[in-house]
């Protein structure tokens, strides 16, 4: 990641997910506090967690409650910064949530159906999973969790709650269960799992607004680098990074460009970083990580 930044001394840092603070330490740690890491986080327990494990850099480090979707209002008015030198995404789910049952968010843990990562928010696992409609149902599961059962476990779902609603997150995965082969199980709960947590926090949404956002942020030669764990996400950051890489992007066959769209990223990674095989046995969460990073352009006005 910080190859990928361009991590030196006296740049401004947006990490945008900063989670326990492991990717603001290393930014810090690499420019010997002499750079600035505004740390954004939509849950308040990880900029407690993070707040406290990055003390020893003093006002280096900012951290700022939000939502990354705003992250230009958060750098700007809350941060106060108006430019900044690059700009970090590490998306998904901390993984100390999996360990706290009350968040649910574990499939293993009995607990609540919640999975917000923004405790304010309204939405819950509880009214996607006991309101959504059995095609909305089947929408989510599809798209967010590519699984492929999508239609006979959104059934399962709609079935069970005509008794009942379904309240917690070990009932949750008996539904699921009850309608896939049991081989299949450590394969598919994951998955939908994975599915209502993004149809929960309305991740890629919000994640297509944070990279327009981050555009508007970055200094020309900012370096933008995006960690996904799942395809659907990546899939929005490949789309994003393709469109900012042209300078038109009109519909094919339209003979005079009429879209007047300006090239505003460099593309510097043209697949997919995968980790290595010594990153995934220290960390085995990395297993399905892929980094992308792209570097705004430098205009030269005449
Ligand atoms: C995988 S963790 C980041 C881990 C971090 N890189 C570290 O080194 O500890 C992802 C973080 O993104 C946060 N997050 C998820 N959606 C968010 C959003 N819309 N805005 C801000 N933070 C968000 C989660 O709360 C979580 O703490």
């Amino acid at each position: 990641m910080l190859k990928y930044l361009c991590v030196r001394e006296e740049g401004v840092y947006v990490d945008a997910t900063v989670g326990d603070g492991g990717y603001s330490e290393a930014i810090l740690s690499k420019t010997g506090g002499k750079s600035t890491v505004v740390g954004i986080d939509i849950d308040e327990s990880a900029i407690k967690v993070a707040t406290k494990r990055l003390a020893r850099f003093g006002d280096s480090f900012v951290p700022v409650v939000g939502d990354y979707a705003q992250i230009e209002e958060l750098v700007r008015e809350e941060a106060g910064f108006d430019f900044v030198d690059g700009i970090v995404f590490d998306l998904g789910l901390r993984s100390e949530l999996l360990a706290e049952p009350i968040r649910g968010f574990s499939m293993k843990l009995k607990g609540p159906l919640d999975m917000r990562y923004d405790m304010k928010s309204e939405k819950t696992a509880y009214k996607v999973i006991n309101t959504y409609s059995l095609e909305r149902l089947e929408n989510v599961l599809r798209k967010f969790g590519d699984v492929k059962q999508a239609r006979k476990i959104a059934k399962a779902i709609v079935q069970r709650r005509q008794h009942a609603p379904i309240e917690d997150t070990l009932s949750f995965s008996e539904v699921v269960k009850s309608a896939v082969p049991k081989t299949m199980w450590d394969e598919v709960i994951p998955k939908v799992f994975m599915a209502i947590r993004i149809e929960v926090n309305d991740e890629l949404d919000k994640l297509k607004r944070a990279l327009y956002g981050s555009l508007e942020l970055l200094k020309p030669g900012g370096r933008l680098v995006v960690v996904t764990y799942h395809s659907g996400e990546d899939r929005v950051v490949k789309k994003f990074f393709v469109t900012e890489s042209k300078d038109c992007i009109c519909p094919p066959g339209v003979p005079v460009c009429r879209c007047g769209h300006v090239k505003q990223l460099e593309i510097i990674t043209k697949k997919p970083i995968r980790p290595s095989a010594e990153e995934i046995a220290a960390n085995p969460r990395a297993r399905s990580a892929r980094l992308r990073a792209a570097e705004k352009v430098r205009r030269e006005y005449a």
